[in-house]
């Protein structure tokens, strides 16, 4: 009777006896699985507690620099092995990890609850069986890509043709702790890579649990090492010159940090990081619907998800209705013992995070927000915070901007959808939206907006493995799981093999002034004579003078001056990227159809003018060379008109009543640093995927060769192609490439010239994290379309935007 009155919760607590024996077993001291071997070599400790109670859970080795050649060594060394199984042989491996993690559910489950603090409602439900899933799903895709070969996989899928990367490094957060190591490792194993990983300090212990597991299963030695440790040791797999890629979850900071430490390497580089995700909702949204969806957006996991719902924008007719609604279901939030069965908001993960949500919430409220928290027992002991809502909120201010990672909701309203999306994408992040209405329009108008990786619609925090996750912008880039997941751990298998450039240089007919940076670009001209061609840029579809009012002398292949090309500047830089932002929202909305139909008019358009550019063309290749290359761009142009309503999103049927549309999407601005070798070529190879997809392109034509850019704008200006979605700049292409990799309004910059404008683009677009694609130096055969054209020129011109839709009963 007195429990049916109050209606009261008895606790209900989950036993952890069993993984506190199993934490004894160890001696309470954990060491790396490095080459199929636990070690306790590494001397400096650090300590793991449970931070619902503060008791110490174990000590765990800090890697030192030599642990990690260990195991990068290890790596390298089962790789060959490793790559030799068929994919069926690799699959059976993912299985048998997946149907362990099964079997080992609930020890596991405790686990992660003991050492991060979440409710094991969460690990029990979400964490642990999505861990599963995720093997599962790329058991699969090893099945599928097949055997490794010279020619990459044999499968019969779009990835054929495609080999593994190598040795990978991988660097994952605390706040899923398990589920992020599988959403690591899962897609590197089943891909035939290696892997070298690193837990988050905080939470080791279920990384060591799953090594144990891959001993179960009988995982070949190498193949997966763990190396523990905090910061030092990540860097210290960051840095390793035998780790071929590197993946990283974490903090933005954090990714800037290692997108600088590999400028100068050849590793390739994906990054999740962190979010302020909006959460937007209209009038005629489902009010009660979007209660809950907030309960799972921002009090999941204590608020520590890298994609919570952070920001509520609420329209302001029902704004008080949803706060009140809000409010009152926050009464009723359960906090306390993450381990007792009915807790829905556990501890945070340590004191170090407890510090910083309670100081960003105390700089809310001083910014002019109002903070309401509910009258709920909290524990007295251990790190807990109470859910917490900020209304009033200023959208510019600390709170709405910075990310909180912690049970907080900050709170603004809007008044019309064009706000909404306005407020929405005011953010340097880019990871996660989510959209509620009944209106199937709003939403899918509005989602269509979003700059974010992921959106839902009618629901939050949803994930599966064949959906890809991962963000725009300053939230990284990269994906993880889905199709659009596994291209982090893969190139074409032709690549490696390239020459570097420059090293046949006498073969490619490359000329010298393009190896440094002294070429002809400082021969300034001023008014020479008898010069027959003067070209200028080409900005926002008009021709302009170089800032500088400089040109330089282009010479043809036997040194003769045929023209001045202009020396462009930052100045020029800074117009075409303002021009190419402008064009870009709208080329981007223009039918994929209405862009196959402009480029197919700039093929017409070039083609009356074959002698004349072959003409110019074979100054510089000479005239065999320069015939072939020029059919052979009118050729690309055909391939990349079909490929515009050809290359396709995908949808995911993920295990809900859900579907998730995975777009394909225009990433903006690109910068392009095209090669020398097949000066029209090579440029028009790298423009023409570019604005196929719908993306607006700032080019720097090869700098030896400027003076081609006048054929080519004279055919831009009668093709339709709209002012702005293609500007040509020339000039030292060294120069002009770092202004572009620094400029906070490219979206992305390709550099196929030598290795040290590869870096220099690298270095430059660590301050909005750009996208960056470089060629490492290597030659390409822009002759052959297996190489030259494509997928994969067409996968880096789009980013993948998957949108969640309810579908289906
Ligand atoms: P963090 O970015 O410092 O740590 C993430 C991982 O990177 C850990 O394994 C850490 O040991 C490693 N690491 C740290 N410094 C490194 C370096 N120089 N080189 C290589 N690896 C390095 O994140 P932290 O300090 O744990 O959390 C700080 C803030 O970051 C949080 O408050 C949150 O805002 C954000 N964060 C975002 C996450 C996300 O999923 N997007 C996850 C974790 C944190």
């Amino acid at each position: 009777m007195e429990k049916f009155q109050s209606m009261e919760y008895g606790p209900a607590p989950e036993d952890a006896s069993g993984v506190m024996q199993w934490l004894d077993a160890h001696g309470r001291w954990f060491g790396h699985y490095i080459d199929g071997a636990f070690t306790k070599s590494s001397a400096a400790k650090f300590e793991s507690k449970n931070p619902a109670t503060g008791e110490l859970l174990a000590s765990i080795a800090q890697g030192e620099a030599a642990d990690v050649d260990r195991a990068v060594k290890a790596a390298r060394a089962a790789l060959p092995a490793w790559q030799a199984l068929t994919g069926h042989q690799r699959a059976r491996y993912l299985y048998a990890f997946a149907r362990q993690v099964q079997k080992h559910a609930r020890k596991l489950a405790v686990l992660e609850t003991l050492d991060n603090g979440k409710s094991i409602r969460e690990t029990r439900d979400i964490d642990i069986p999505l861990v599963a899933r995720h093997f599962y799903y790329h058991a699969g895709w090893a099945q599928l890509l097949g055997d490794v070969t010279d020619n990459g996989y044999t499968g019969d899928t779009d990835l054929k043709g495609y080999a593994p990367v190598g040795v990978v490094g991988q660097i994952i957060p605390w706040n899923f702790p398990l589920l992020m190591f599988a959403w690591k490792v899962a897609p590197a194993l089943a891909t035939g890579n290696t892997v070298v990983i690193k837990p988050a300090e905080f939470t080791p212990l279920t990384a060591m649990l799953f090594a144990e597991i891959a001993d179960e299963i009988g995982l070949p030695k190498g193949v997966l090492n763990v190396v523990n440790g905090d910061g030092a040791t990540g860097a210290a797999i960051v840095g390793h010159p035998d780790v071929d890629k590197i993946a990283f979850t974490g903090s933005t900071e954090v990714g800037r940090i290692i997108r600088k430490a590999t400028a100068n390497t050849t590793k390739k580089l994906s990054l999740e990081l962190g979010g302020k995700s909006p959460f937007i909702v209209f009038d005629d949204a489902d009010l009660d619907s979007a209660v809950e969806g907030l309960v799972d957006g921002i009090w999941f996991n204590q608020g520590q998800v890298c994609c919570a719902g952070s920001r509520l924008l609420v329209q302001e007719s029902v704004a008080e209705r949803l706060y009140d609604k809000i409010r009152a279901r926050m009464e009723t939030l359960r906090i306390g013992s993450p381990l007792d069965k009915a807790i829905d908001i556990g501890a945070i993960v340590d004191q170090v995070q407890h510090d910083r949500i309670t100081k960003l919430v105390a700089m809310g409220v001083a910014e002019g927000a109002t903070c309401w928290q509910p009258e709920i027992a909290v524990p007295t002991k251990g790190l807990f915070f109470k859910p917490t809502l900020l209304t009033n909120v200023h959208p510019s201010s600390t709170v709405a901007q910075e990310e909180i990672f912690g049970p907080v909701l900050a709170a603004m309203t809007f008044r019309t959808p064009a706000e909404a999306v306005e407020l929405a994408n005011n953010t340097a992040y880019g990871l996660a939206a989510c959209v509620w209405s009944e209106n199937v329009n709003v939403a899918l108008d509005v989602a269509a907006q979003m700059k974010a990786g992921v959106v839902w619609v009618n629901a939050t925090n949803v994930f599966d493995a064949a959906v890809g996750f991962g963000g725009y912008r300053e939230s990284g880039y990269g994906r993880e799981g889905g199709v659009e997941g596994l291209y982090e751990y893969l190139e074409p298998a032709w690549v490696k093999s390239e020459p570097k450039m420059f090293a046949s240089i006498d073969e490619k007919q490359v000329l010298r002034s393009a190896q440094d940076d002294n070429s002809g670009v400082d021969d300034h001209i001023e008014g020479a004579l008898g010069i027959d061609r003067t070209v200028k840029n080409y900005i926002n579809g008009k021709q302009a003078r170089p800032d500088s009012g400089y040109s330089y002398a282009v010479h043809d292949r036997n040194g003769k001056v045929v023209g001045e090309a202009p020396v462009g500047s930052r100045k020029d830089i800074r117009n075409a990227v303002e021009a190419a932002r402008a064009a870009s929202a709208k080329w981007g909305k223009t039918t994929a159809h209405g862009r196959a139909q402009i480029l197919y008019y700039l093929a017409e358009n070039l083609l009356p003018r074959r002698g004349e550019i072959v003409a110019h063309l074979a100054d510089f290749v000479g005239p065999e060379q320069a015939a072939v290359e020029f059919d052979a761009t009118i050729e690309r142009i055909f391939s990349y008109a079909a490929w515009t309503d050809k290359y396709e999103g995908t949808v995911h049927n993920p295990p809900f009543r859900m579907v998730s549309v995975a777009m394909k999407e225009a990433i903006g601005t690109v910068g392009i640093l095209a090669p020398d070798d097949a000066p029209l070529l090579g440029l028009m190879s790298l423009i023409l995927p570019a604005i196929a997809m719908g993306n607006a392109v700032i080019a720097v034509p090869s700098e030896r060769c400027a003076t081609l850019m006048s054929d080519l704008y004279q055919a831009l200006d009668t093709s339709d192609v709209p002012a702005g979605v293609v500007n040509l700049v020339a000039g030292k292409a060294s120069e002009l490439g770092k202004t572009l990799a620094e400029h906070d309004d490219v979206d992305a910059v390709w550099c196929f010239r030598d290795e040290t404008a590869s870096s220099m683009v690298k270095l430059g677009s660590i301050g909005n994290l750009k996208q960056t694609w470089t060629n490492e130096g290597r030659v390409i055969d822009w002759f052959d379309p297996a190489r030259g054209e494509g997928r994969w020129f067409l996968r880096h011109a789009t980013q993948v935007k998957n949108i969640w839709v309810p579908y289906g009963e």
